[in-house]
């Protein structure tokens, strides 16, 4: 994949891996708007690059993943432009990510904080580095989460936890994170980007069509109106259809290792 130059982020591409990284140290990659549509945009592109295999999310530097949304950015919003942003967001990022067939991994190096454990949030799943803290600390600001927080928190953590997270505005550190179940490994920090590619390497030994459609089949139990078992089904029918299928049952009864086409 041909990579483009972007202001507020940089992305890497190479082994059909992917890594995505928001770049504002000054600001400890809070999330502008212009960053949004940055990051809307490398995830797309790696989305329809058939060389994109996984995706990595994490911040540059060592001190913060995201810090959250711009809050100066949004200081003298009014009703509707608060609206604006969050549905703006949610479309653009927040759900985009969520709903991608490629796997995306966020790799929490620090601060996640508001939009910044949103997006790790919106992530398939997420690892940390030791020193990282998480918190959705909109209500300290007289506003509530608004990239899906509310939501997503309580999916990862309970709702118990996620009420007391929300409702105290505090943050946790990365053991209790996995405590909670909110991210699946701590590492030093050093050993962070590593680990996170360790995991795409093996998720990418295995079939992308199964994968998109696990993704697929996983999130329809978290969508209103949709029954999970059914899409499950659905999407596990179509599997029979697909050359990876073909594949990867031949590759097992030859006793040999598959080699997915893909598709
Ligand atoms: N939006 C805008 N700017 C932010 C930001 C955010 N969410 N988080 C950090 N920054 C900026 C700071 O304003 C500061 O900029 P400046 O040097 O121009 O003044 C710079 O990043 C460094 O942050 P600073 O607060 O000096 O670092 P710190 O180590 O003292 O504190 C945090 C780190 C994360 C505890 C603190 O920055 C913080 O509380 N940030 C806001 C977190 C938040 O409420 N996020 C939810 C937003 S909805």
């Amino acid at each position: 994949m041909k990579s483009k130059t972007y202001e507020h982020i940089l992305v890497d591409h190479h082994d059909s891996l992917t890594t995505i990284t928001i770049h504002r140290p000054s600001k400890l990659n809070a999330l502008n708007i212009a960053t949004i549509k940055e990051l809307h945009d490398a995830f797309k592109q790696a989305e329809s690059d058939t060389d994109t295999k996984a995706i990595i999310v994490t911040g540059s530097g060592e001190k913060a993943f995201v810090a959250g949304a711009d809050i100066a950015e949004f200081a003298d919003f009014s009703v509707s432009q608060g609206e604006q942003l969050a549905a703006q967001g949610q479309a653009l990022l927040f759900d985009f990510v969520a709903h991608l067939s490629t796997p995306v991994i966020a790799a929490v190096n620090g601060f996640a904080l508001g939009g910044g454990l949103e997006l790790a949030m919106a992530a398939h799943f997420r690892i940390a580095s030791d020193n990282a803290k998480m918190g959705l600390p909109e209500v300290s600001l007289g506003v509530i989460p608004g990239y899906g927080g509310t939501q997503r928190l309580p999916q990862l953590v309970g709702k118990g936890r996620a009420m007391e997270m929300i409702m105290t505005a505090g943050m946790i550190d990365a053991n209790q994170a996995l405590q909670f179940g909110l991210v699946n490994y701590v590492t030093p920090q050093e050993d962070l980007l590593p680990l996170a590619e360790k995991l795409a390497g093996k998720i990418m030994r295995n079939s992308s069509v199964a994968i998109a459609a696990a993704i697929e089949a996983i999130n329809a139990g978290y969508e209103e109106g949709e029954n999970g078992f059914d899409t499950e089904i659905t999407v596990f029918g179509k599997c029979f259809g697909t050359a990876d299928f073909h594949e990867g049952t031949q590759a097992f009864l030859e006793k040999r290792k598959p080699d997915f086409p893909g598709k």
